[in-house]
């Protein structure tokens, strides 16, 4: 059976650091506030003129460095991002002319901050058909340019940045012990559509647009879809919590973090966060705190990683893989 196997993975962080106390004075709010309802202390803002590309090329130069691949050996590029360098053509494509490849397809999939998941999935379904052997998934945000910076109820949440992977076919024996991709779990409502949502686009008003979202409804719905595309992923696999040995969820809020792993009966001491230091990067937050976890050298090879995320639309979704 062919696996999808991670053989490299990379990040790239823009390196201003804007702290909670530097919002005081900008907005009513203060550090206390901001880190006790979500765990967030700090998240970097990409430089003037810094862009999504720009981020998410360095994550994949850094990914197929650790992979020791070059775009020779890529067959394809998905990119995982809500803040594209441009309406069009896809950012994917602007990275893939970057790193000078010029074969195979690369294309962008919007899932806001379910969209690794939902970019990893599918390139997944390209490697498991033998449509394609070898694949760079981008995650790459800079949702700073989609803020209401007078809004405190949004803009103090969020932070750019960008992480990748390298995945590639590998032959598995078909069971729980393979490395790779064991399951994956996709799941989208669009009747939640209004309680996250960006309030401009090409086709509506012709601007930007802003990020609004209903924060309450948002952390409401969070802790039980997450919970459903991991339960899906456990009936799968006949796996359990105990059998984790990581949990790298989307980094939106401590609070959601920590109620999900206790709802899960997953260990505190297996969950990878660094929502504390990125805020929510959306797209990039998965591949973030996973390329930190193992270049830290927690995540080992066998070791068994829970991906999850919860965003807008709403979509969820979770993958279990076997590093
Ligand atoms: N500083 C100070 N006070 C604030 C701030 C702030 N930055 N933001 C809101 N408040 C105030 C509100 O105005 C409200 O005041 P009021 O009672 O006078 O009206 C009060 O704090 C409480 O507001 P709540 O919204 O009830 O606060 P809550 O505890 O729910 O925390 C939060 C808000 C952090 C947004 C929380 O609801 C949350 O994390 N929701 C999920 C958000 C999320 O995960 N989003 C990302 C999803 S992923 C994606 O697709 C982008």
């Amino acid at each position: 059976m062919i696996r999808s196997v991670i053989t490299g993975c990379g990040s790239y962080l823009p390196s201003r650091i804007m702290k909670n106390a530097d919002f005081e004075g900008m907005i009513d709010t203060n550090d206390e506030w901001i880190a006790q309802r979500t765990g967030i202390r700090e998240r970097r803002i990409a430089a003037e003129g810094e862009t999504t590309a720009d981020l998410g090329e360095k994550a994949a130069r850094a990914a197929m460095a650790a992979a020791g691949v070059t775009v020779d050996d890529l067959d394809m590029i998905i990119l995982a991002t809500s803040t594209p360098n441009n309406t069009f053509p896809a950012t994917a494509v602007e990275i893939q002319n970057r790193l000078g490849m010029h074969h195979g397809a690369a294309f962008d999939s919007q899932a806001v901050c379910s969209g690794f998941i939902f970019a990893l999935t599918t390139a997944d379904q390209y490697i498991r058909t033998g449509f394609a052997k070898r694949i760079l998934v981008i995650g790459a945000e800079t949702f700073s340019r989609i803020l209401d910076w007078t809004d405190r109820t949004t803009c103090v949440l969020f932070g750019d940045g960008a992480g990748a992977v390298i995945i590639e076919a590998m032959e598995g024996r078909g069971d729980s012990s393979d490395r790779g991709i064991l399951t994956a779990h996709l799941r989208s409502d669009g009747a939640h559509k209004d309680k996250l949502y960006v309030d401009g686009g090409p086709s509506t008003t012709g601007t930007v647009g802003h990020l609004r979202m209903e924060g309450r409804e948002v952390f409401r719905h969070a802790v039980g879809m997450i919970t459903d595309v991991i339960e899906a992923a456990y009936a799968a696999t006949g796996l359990t919590s105990a059998d984790l040995d990581w949990f790298v969820p989307h980094q939106a809020n401590r609070r959601i973090i920590d109620a999900s792993a206790k709802k899960l009966d997953i260990a505190p001491e297996k969950v990878v966060v660094t929502v504390d230091r990125h805020g929510n990067t959306s797209a990039a937050s998965i591949p973030l705190a996973l390329c930190e976890a193992v270049a830290d050298g927690r995540i080992k090879t066998g070791d068994l990683v829970m991906l999850e995320a919860m965003g807008g639309g709403f979509t969820w979704g979770s993958i279990l893989l076997r590093w």
